[in-house]
């Protein structure tokens, strides 16, 4: 993926957008693409359009990006993403993120669906990202370094930001949404994790798991944009119940969780705008 090849495809949208380019981007997660629904006066790109773009696979993801405004906020939201597990190369895993950063983007909200490593935090309800362990061994950031994206080594010591993340602490407050915050683990997949490797992430200090995010936050941050999240919970991880994990509940609790990330997204970025 080169600068050149990012700069048109930013080109190519700016041409098909009229206004100003919005600095808050959100990307939707499994089971919440109906939160797209909330964005007004949308102009709607789909990714298969949009030049060099990974285009995603799975149910549940549609693939468009959409820009316009949530309650007045300008906002681009992608709804869907491409995973690693679709076979797409780590390097255009990033490429997205890219394309925002070049249309001006300086805040990218990420969500998904994960798993929840702990008994406190059922299916259904939502965790802040405070941290992340990258385990998918898949980095959107190997390769030539290109110096106009960022540094060969960027700093992530403070990948998901605090000040954001406080932001989220009193949206969920003010709207008495009750709110976890924990550290979200990438595993590659496509397969839902086995009862051990659960028990493994636990010790390693994991609250959620799930196949995304990471490569959007590390090629955010690369790029110097600020990043910020929520995991929709939407089952307990493999082995803390008896049950087998399917996708179909994947989409059922996303739905459940979704009702209140609409709210909680409405007012965050009325806040941050
Ligand atoms: N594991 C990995 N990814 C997921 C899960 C899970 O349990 N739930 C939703 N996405």
């Amino acid at each position: 993926m080169t600068y050149e090849a990012v700069q048109e495809c930013a080109r190519f949208i700016r041409e098909r957008f009229e206004g100003e380019m919005p600095k808050v981007a959100m990307v939707l997660g499994s089971g919440l693409n109906d939160l797209a629904s909330s964005v007004e006066k949308a102009t709607v790109l789909a990714f298969t359009d949009l030049p060099g773009f990974p285009k995603p696979t799975v149910e549940g993801h549609v693939g468009k990006m959409l820009i316009g405004e949530l309650e007045g906020n300008p906002v681009i939201c992608m709804q869907g993403r491409a995973h690693g597990y679709e076979g797409h190369s780590e390097q255009s895993l990033g490429y997205s993120t890219r394309v925002l950063s070049a249309l001006g983007v300086e805040t990218l909200i990420l969500t998904n669906a994960a798993g929840s490593l702990d008994e406190v935090a059922g299916p259904g309800s939502l965790m802040a990202i405070t941290d992340h362990i990258n385990f998918s061994g898949l980095n959107p950031l190997v390769g030539v370094n290109d110096d106009r994206f960022g540094p060969r080594f960027p700093d992530v010591s403070q990948a998901w930001d605090r000040e954001y993340t406080e932001t989220f602490r009193q949206c969920a407050k003010e709207l008495d949404i009750p709110l976890h915050e924990g550290v979200y683990l990438m595993a590659k997949g496509p397969n839902f994790e086995t009862p051990a490797e659960i028990r493994a992430f636990r010790t390693m200090g994991a609250n959620a798991v799930g196949m995304s995010t990471v490569p959007e936050c590390l090629t955010a941050r690369h790029c110097g944009m600020r990043v910020c999240g929520i995991s929709s919970i939407t089952n307990y991880a493999a082995g803390m119940t008896d049950g087998e994990l399917t996708h179909t509940e994947t989409m059922e609790f996303g739905a459940v969780a979704a009702i209140k990330l609409d709210k909680l997204l409405r007012l965050f970025v009325k806040k941050i705008s």
